[in-house]
């Protein structure tokens, strides 16, 4: 192979003709569309600064020195909750009109072919290869289908309850008869009262960590190990396939 013994010139220059005919072409297809990848990005950003400040928000800093009034971290956290919540809450609604318009592969997130027996042989096939108790994992183009499970379930259902829960709060905050009262004071009431409210949207956030603790693992570890490229597909949009 002229790859294994290069001549000196190619040594030198790291051009190599020979190598580049005979080696394998990269099969690939394009599977996320720009929207869904500019929405990806901008949304684990949103869930990051949710996090963050939901987290001081229920635990807040020590008292800070000096005077009261010379202070304002409280108010800059919330506003960073409530900034980030609208970008996370408007995202979510514009990929689900995305849903609608884009390919196939953008309607995976928001469905569970739950009575299809191939889907759970699937993810039969997924759990065994993370067990390490089959030697090599199926070609996906699209999410495997045990990440779909947890797409749909940590992140879509769990992220609709997040907002309703959140503006919920936020209707507290407005006053009675804001919008955001209006429209989903109700929740209080069904929840217990509003203290059960925050302590069901502070459990929420846990989950969404958990999630996204287990999906960037598993990404990264797809990326090596599996036979398909993952994260740079969040990014291209092409899936390309190693075999
Ligand atoms: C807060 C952080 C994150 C959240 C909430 C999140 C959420 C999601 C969701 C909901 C999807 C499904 C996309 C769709 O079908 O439209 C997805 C896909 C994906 N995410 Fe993330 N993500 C986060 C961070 C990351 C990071 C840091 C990486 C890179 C290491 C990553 C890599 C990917 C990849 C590669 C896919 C596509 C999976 C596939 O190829 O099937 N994500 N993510
Ligand atoms: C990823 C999504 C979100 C996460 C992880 C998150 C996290 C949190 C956490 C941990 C708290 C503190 C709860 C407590 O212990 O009392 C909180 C409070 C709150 N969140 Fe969220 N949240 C999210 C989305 C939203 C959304 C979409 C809204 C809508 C505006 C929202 C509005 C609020 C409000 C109003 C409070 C109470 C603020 C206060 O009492 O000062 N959150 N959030």
């Amino acid at each position: 192979m002229s790859s294994s013994s290069p001549s000196t010139a190619t040594s030198a220059t790291g051009t190599d003709e020979g190598a580049v005919i005979t080696s394998r072409s990269i099969k690939s297809i394009y599977v996320y569309e720009a929207p869904v990848r500019l929405w990806h990005w901008v949304n684990a950003l949103a869930i990051t600064v949710l996090c963050v400040t939901g987290y001081f928000i229920g635990s807040p800093p020590p008292t800070m020195p000096g005077e009261a009034s010379d202070n304002y971290l409280m108010g800059y956290i919330r506003f960073a909750h409530f900034a980030a919540a609208y970008i996370f809450a408007i995202g979510l609604a514009a990929r689900i009109y995305w849903a609608f318009v884009g390919n196939h592969h953008a309607r995976e997130l928001f469905s569970l072919p739950m009575f299809s027996t191939a889907y759970w042989k699937e993810v039969l096939t997924m759990l065994k290869w993370y067990a390490f108790l089959i030697p090599r994992p199926n070609r996906y183009v699209g999410h495997n289908p045990l990440a779909r499970m947890a797409m749909f379930f940590m992140y879509f259902l769990l992220s609709l309850f997040m907002i309703v829960t959140g503006f919920a709060l936020y209707g507290e905050g407005l006053g009675m008869g804001s919008w955001a009262d209006q429209l989903f004071g109700w929740v209080i009431p069904l929840m217990g009262q509003s203290q059960d409210v925050h302590t069901w949207h502070h459990l929420g956030m846990w989950g969404l960590i958990i999630f996204v603790i287990f999906h960037v693992y598993a990404a990264i570890r797809e990326d090596i190990m599996g036979r398909q490229s993952v994260v740079s597909t969040m990014i291209s949009g092409h899936r390309t396939f190693k075999d």
